[in-house]
């Protein structure tokens, strides 16, 4: 039998229960390829599945490898498989309900992958998947943001802020953002036009008239945000609604977003890396053996761009 290394979860806990340990290594079953990781992007996600947080929604079997975001090689494919040959650089956000890529191989539907952006490496890459995803679909599939409109992007620092930061950018809308003040530097350097310190500025005194809000906070933040919207114009949600109430009497909209794989945004995404025109900042990389730790500081909430997880050489 071949095995791997692979962190895995056996009960939902703390941190604690992400155990590094020896398994089997998958197959590619029709349709899949299988790949070498080279790297995990760690997202919210991540730990609140181990937590048990999501357990009503995702209704996981454990043991479990969590990690769905993933950067690597192609190391075997399926007979039916025709899309990637062995040798070939992916990347990918891959199926929530399946082992994910804490691991050293991972099996991989075709649908859910692309060819991995040329112009970065693997731990560069494998921050990409999940957050670009759900910033693309939140701001054009949902929101439908268009040039020359102006969009407020909470957390802007965080994970999925900081690609809507640069993909608002790209599309020419204005872009305001919210962070703290240590980020304000980093976020002017992705091209944000106006970032208001939550800490210190209520940021519905300091906008309006807004077209988009893109809302990953929820709570307070989301209760908050109907005012900025000038009529019509919408909040898209990750973390859900909590009431149309207000939304209706300040006559906008709301909406939740789930993102959902797509090799086609995948591959535009990866365009725009090799184009010079979108950038995931990395800025902790830790090894597979500390996944544990990586789930510490990304709980913490604080976290600019993304953790990602080095798996092998
Ligand atoms: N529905 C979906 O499909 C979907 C997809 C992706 C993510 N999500 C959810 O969306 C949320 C955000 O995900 P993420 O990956 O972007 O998270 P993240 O990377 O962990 O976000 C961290 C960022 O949040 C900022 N932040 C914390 N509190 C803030 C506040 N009150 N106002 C403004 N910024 C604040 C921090 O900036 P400072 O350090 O400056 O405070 C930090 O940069 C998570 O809950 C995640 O589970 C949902």
């Amino acid at each position: 039998m071949t095995t791997m290394q692979a962190v895995r979860l056996h009960s939902f806990g703390g941190p604690e229960v992400l155990v590094l340990e020896k398994m089997p290594r998958p197959q590619a079953g029709a349709g899949e390829v299988l790949i070498r990781v080279h790297a995990a992007g760690v997202n919210p996600l991540d730990w609140k599945v181990r937590a048990g947080h999501v357990k009503a929604w995702l209704q996981h079997r454990l043991p479990l490898i969590p990690g769905w975001d993933v950067s690597g090689v192609v190391e075997a494919v399926a007979p039916d498989v025709t899309a990637f040959k062995i040798g070939d650089g992916v990347y990918g956000m891959l199926d929530f309900m399946r082992n994910g890529a804490y691991a050293e191989y991972v099996a991989a539907r075709t649908l859910n992958l692309a060819f991995k952006p040329n112009s970065i490496d693997h731990i560069q890459a494998g921050a990409v998947p999940l957050a670009s995803l759900t910033a693309w679909q939140s701001l054009f599939e949902v929101a439908g943001l268009k040039s020359g409109q102006t969009v407020l992007i909470h957390a802007a620092a965080g994970g999925v802020g900081h690609f809507a930061v640069q993909f608002a950018k790209w599309k020419e809308a204005k872009v305001i953002g919210t962070a703290s003040a240590g980020n304000e530097n980093f976020l002017r350097g992705l091209g944000a036009d106006e970032v208001i310190d939550y800490r210190t500025t209520k940021f519905e005194e300091a906008v309006q008239d807004v077209d988009v809000v893109l809302d990953t906070i929820g709570g307070d933040t989301q209760q908050r945000s109907w005012q900025v919207l000038r009529k019509g114009g919408i909040l898209v949600a990750t973390l859900g609604i909590s009431s149309l109430e207000a939304a209706h009497q300040h006559g906008v909209r709301g909406e939740g977003v789930m993102v959902h794989p797509d090799a086609a945004q995948l591959t535009q995404i990866a365009a725009l890396i090799d184009a010079g025109k979108l950038k995931p900042a990395v800025t902790t990389i830790l090894p597979l053996a500390e996944a544990a730790r990586a789930h510490e500081l990304g709980e913490r909430g604080h976290v600019r761009g993304k953790i990602v997880l080095q798996v092998g050489g």
